[in-house]
């Protein structure tokens, strides 16, 4: 059945466990977070980036949710928006049954400018009070995700924000995250923390310094009913980079947010945490092992199949290791 974001993650807070967020764009994304689930007797998070719904169009995600929501009727399911950039693509989410909106202010609606803090409580506000009318949570964003390593601020698709930005801006004010949740209302608080989208992150692998655990800790003390997000927390696991290059690819040696930095994330109150690459890396490198194993191969569920499965094993994989796993 479908739930709220607020009802997922306030019963994930009571038990201290966290839930991954897993981005789709297409049927067979949407059928392995769901057989991940299944198996892992997990509560879902789905989400869909403006991207994605003018992808697969909003009419066959909405179906396509319906159908998700019937095939899998034993499990709680949370559709969200993720990186909604104005009040109308939340509104228009919410009309095709998300029950979750991502207003992230921390943008422009162009979502590359860095936006100053008034012009994100009042639009992060203005959704807020539509979404709680129809019983839809909301998550906010406060601070530009982006790189500690080049003070380069990021814009949602993974390229720079314009200009660079200075160090703190990279980080959440744990004042600033009281002054904004007491405004807004939101459910809950995406927070930078040194982490950013896409693959390639850090340079090594991070430690607890670079990624800011301290400032997870203080805005959990200072927020402990506001759930905290972590965004761009794929892991980019070395075994998925090998098997990329191996079968053709060509990816320059990168790290992710190790596993146990996440896992201790959740520990000091992190509650949904957002995983797209992961997934992107598991279908790509399978793909290209199917074609360079397969010359002679054509028809698209002989490697739509083994890709499916190979998402599916990442998003159990998250189940097991977030404490998800037995809670649906
Ligand atoms: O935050 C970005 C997510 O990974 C979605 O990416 O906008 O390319 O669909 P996208
Ligand atoms: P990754 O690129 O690390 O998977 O992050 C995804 C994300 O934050 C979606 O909002
Ligand atoms: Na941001
Ligand atoms: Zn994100």
């Amino acid at each position: 059945a479908r739930i709220s974001l607020r009802q997922l993650l306030d019963h994930a807070a009571e038990n201290e466990y966290g839930v991954p967020a897993f981005n789709i764009n297409n049927m067979e994304q949407g059928l392995a977070v769901m057989d991940a689930a299944r198996k892992a007797e997990s509560p879902v998070i789905i989400q869909a980036s403006r991207g994605a719904r003018n992808y697969a169009h909003d009419t066959m995600l909405t179906k396509m949710i319906d159908a998700l929501v019937e095939i899998y009727p034993e499990l709680p399911i949370v559709m969200h928006q993720d990186h909604g950039n104005s009040p109308a693509t939340c509104a228009t989410a919410i009309q095709n049954g998300f029950t979750s909106v991502m207003m992230d202010g921390s943008l422009m609606a162009d979502a590359k400018t860095p936006a100053d803090f008034d012009y994100n409580v009042n639009v992060t506000k203005t959704v807020v009070d539509f979404a709680h009318a129809c019983g839809v949570s909301v998550e906010g964003e406060l601070g530009v995700l982006g790189s500690l390593e080049t003070g380069m601020g990021e814009a949602e698709d993974g390229h720079g924000a314009e200009g660079v930005l200075d160090h703190s801006q990279l980080l959440t004010d744990p004042d600033q995250a009281v002054d904004f949740v007491a405004k807004t209302g939101v459910d809950a608080l995406a927070i930078a923390m040194g982490t950013s989208h896409g693959a390639y992150k850090f340079s090594r692998k991070p430690d607890g310094e670079v990624l800011a655990m301290h400032v997870i800790a203080e805005i959990h003390k200072r927020l402990p009913d506001t759930h905290l997000v972590m965004h761009g927390s794929s892991s980019v696991p070395q075994e998925l980079q090998d098997l990329i290059n191996a079968y053709g690819g060509a990816m320059p040696q990168t790290y992710g947010v190790p596993v146990e930095e996440l896992q201790k994330a959740i520990k000091i109150g992190v509650r949904k945490i957002n995983i797209d690459t992961d997934c992107r890396m598991a279908i790509t490198g399978t793909i290209r092992k199917y074609f360079l194993e397969n010359p002679e191969g054509f028809d698209p569920r002989s490697y739509l199949k083994p890709a499916k499965e190979a998402m599916q094993q990442v998003c159990y994989d998250r189940f097991v290791q977030f404490g998800t796993a037995g809670n649906a």
